[in-house]
């Protein structure tokens, strides 16, 4: 099988190269990223990568001058590296909404996508399921991952719900959350993972988005989706069946497990994690989340009953006021507090286009520069 991987460079994307030098039967055709050249140079080189691309069309000279491969940059280049002829399978796991275009034209040349990024999802995947309704998709995020898995073989009308697991993370147990540190955030009790979805998962906005996301990719309605908390993330996301049988997928969480399943779907192979040993799980623990101390994830509810560009805006505004918290400008609170009111003060458009959605963003980030 031949791959391309937009994201190599990230945390999903390391690991995906992991997966594919333990697998062995997979051959890379093209890896993109944003502005690690270094890494990016040394992994088509140990991995016998023909095509490189970086993202920023700023740095293509710099990369050009750094590696003898054919060298695509910007979004040209990814939306190349999406749509190769000789590329059976593109993984997707860059950061942000922008992995949007490159998705689109994989899923427009009948590829199949492992899709990591949610930002895209999140923001376009209304626009991807009326325009594509036939796309193949197979989730990477582990949550998606699992339902997907347990789904497999069951009729649709039969599943009552999806119950989705989330960790809770580093702030399920502390009540004042005024003073929260870069560092404490960071610190993510079960996943090592980028910063940007480090920081969601503490602010639980990373489950409103997967929320988002699992309407999306499997078209049922925001009511039929729970969220409980898991602190041992050992679950990784049930379905409920009408007659209450309920399907889990359980792993130690390792993010080459959801990744490996992509790769080698509808098979399976001997993966590098160790099996489960019940044994050594101590309790395998639920609770109800609380929505009045992490409110994103009640909003996200909100928006994606009402949806259209919702979503998108959310996607916008957590992005930028992350950004923000990540270099020290704002407050742990500050996210949530501007998050929900640009979301309340935003323009709403019902069936939005591809540009209703990229209008949407630049508002927010008009709107946020407005609040500053
Ligand atoms: N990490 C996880 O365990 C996990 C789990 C589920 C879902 N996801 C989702 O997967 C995506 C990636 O997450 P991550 O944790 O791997 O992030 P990450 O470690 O921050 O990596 C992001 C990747 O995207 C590249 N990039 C940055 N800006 C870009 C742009 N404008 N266009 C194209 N590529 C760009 C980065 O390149 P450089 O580093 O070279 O700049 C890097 O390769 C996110 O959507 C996240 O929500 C992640």
């Amino acid at each position: 099988m031949k791959i391309s991987i937009i994201g190599s460079t990230g945390s999903i994307g390391k690991n995906t190269l992991k997966v594919v030098e333990h697998l062995r039967n997979i051959e890379i055709e093209a890896i993109a990223g944003g502005r690690n050249l270094t890494l990016l140079q040394e992994q088509a080189e140990t991995f016998g990568v023909p095509i490189v691309c970086t993202a920023f069309p700023e740095l293509c000279s710099e990369l050009k001058s750094i590696t003898n491969k054919k060298v695509l940059c910007g979004i040209e280049g990814l939306n190349e590296i999406a749509t190769l002829p000789c590329v059976d399978k593109v993984v997707i796991s860059s950061a942000g909404a922008s992995a949007f275009f490159p998705l689109y034209n994989a899923l427009k040349n009948k590829k199949t996508v492992a899709l990591a990024n949610k930002e895209s999802l999140v923001a376009y995947g209304g626009i991807l399921n009326r325009e594509i309704p036939e796309r193949k998709i197979i989730p990477v995020d582990s949550e998606h991952s699992a339902v997907f898995q347990c789904l497999e073989g069951k009729n649709i009308n039969e599943v009552r719900g999806i119950i989705l697991t989330a960790s809770g993370g580093p702030f399920r147990d502390r009540n004042d959350l005024s003073k929260i540190t870069l560092d404490e955030t960071l610190a993510h009790p079960t996943w090592d993972m980028g910063k940007k979805i480090t920081v969601d998962s503490a602010t639980l906005m990373n489950k409103g988005f997967e929320v988002i996301e699992a309407v999306r990719l499997f078209r049922i309605p925001p009511e039929k989706i729970e969220v409980v908390i898991h602190p041992q993330s050992i679950i990784h996301s049930m379905i409920e069946m009408i007659d209450t049988s309920v399907f889990a997928q359980l792993s130690y969480p390792d993010m080459k497990l959801p990744i490996q399943f992509a790769l080698t779907y509808p098979k399976r192979k001997v993966s590098l994690l160790k099996p489960l040993d019940f044994t050594e799980i101590e309790k395998l623990e639920f609770f109800t989340p609380d929505f009045e101390k992490f409110p994103l994830l009640k909003l996200a509810y909100k928006v994606i009953e009402k949806d259209g560009n919702l979503p998108a805006i959310l996607a916008k505004a957590d992005e930028i006021m992350v950004n923000k918290f990540l270099e020290g400008k704002s407050s742990f609170l500050d996210i949530q507090k501007t998050v929900i009111k640009v979301v309340e003060k935003a323009p709403y458009v019902k069936e939005p286009s591809i540009s209703d959605i990229q209008e949407a963003e630049k508002w927010v980030e008009e709107e946020i520069k407005r609040r500053e």
